[in-house]
């Protein structure tokens, strides 16, 4: 069942067709580690942290992502499992503006673990609070929670492949009629010349003349449409 869970949440976690890399959040090494009160909480969102690494060798539990330490006695700590990584449960947050995590501690630890990832503009820094109930709560503020894809880069794509058709025809159809062909064939294509010529403009006579070498001048166009607008 736990390894079922785990094989069916895939990386960067995506919902609705947006893609949130919360992955590009987590440190490499180590963890972050954040105080509540005497509680000292280390955790690494979506990754497995070293319990060793931390000084929590007495934990049983193998793949921890949120753990903490609090006083106990004399100069002693104890450790607390506060996220296990087969518990994690993203969710897009019902506002709309980003994406929770939650994690539970197993058994041993009724609290919930929550990473409220928020979409903002600009990277903000971690903020941990406690309640009563030994719910825990990260508030982060992070442009990952925006989500990438989905209307507007959609968008963006197609205008790309409208822009590169429209150049692509521009070259393919303007050229060659700039080669000299056009006298030849007659007064039925001259409207295409019309066309791309109004539309570039100077750049156009530029561009004809550089890949040209029959277009010296553009003179004779100019008669043409000259005729045809009478
Ligand atoms: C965890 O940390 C300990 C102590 O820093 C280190 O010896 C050990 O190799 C680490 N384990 C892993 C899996 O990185
Ligand atoms: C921890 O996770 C790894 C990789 O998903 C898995 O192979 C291993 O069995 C897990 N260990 C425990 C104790 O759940
Ligand atoms: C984090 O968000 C929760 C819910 O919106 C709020 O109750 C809590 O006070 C926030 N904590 C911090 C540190 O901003």
């Amino acid at each position: 069942m736990i390894a079922l869970s785990l094989f069916l949440l895939a990386y960067p976690l995506s919902f609705k067709g947006k893609v949130y890399n919360i992955e590009s959040l987590a440190k490499e090494e180590g963890t972050f580690s954040l105080t509540v009160e005497d509680e000292e909480v280390f955790f690494n969102p979506l990754k497995v942290i070293n319990l060793t690494a931390i000084g929590c060798t007495d934990a049983q539990e193998a793949n921890v992502t949120v753990a903490s330490k609090a006083p106990f006695g004399e100069g002693d700590f104890y450790c607390f499992v506060l996220g296990l990584k087969s518990s994690e449960t993203p969710k897009l947050l019902e506002e709309g503006n980003g994406l929770s995590i939650e994690y539970n501690g197993g058994a041993s630890n009724p609290g919930k673990f929550t990473f409220l990832f928020q979409c903002a503009k600009e990277e903000g820094t971690p903020a941990l609070t406690r309640d009563k109930e030994y719910n825990y709560f990260v508030n982060w503020s992070t442009k990952a929670a925006c989500g990438k894809g989905g209307g507007s880069d959609v968008f963006g794509i197609v205008f790309f492949i409208i822009l590169l058709v429209a150049a692509t025809l521009y070259f393919a159809i303007g050229i060659p009629i700039c080669a000299c062909g056009m006298k030849k064939r007659g007064k039925e294509i001259i409207p295409f010349i019309h066309f791309w010529i109004a539309l570039p403009g100077l750049f156009k006579d530029g561009v004809k003349c550089m890949f040209s070498p029959c277009c010296k001048s553009k003179s004779g166009y100019d008669e043409v449409i000259a005729k045809d607008n009478i």
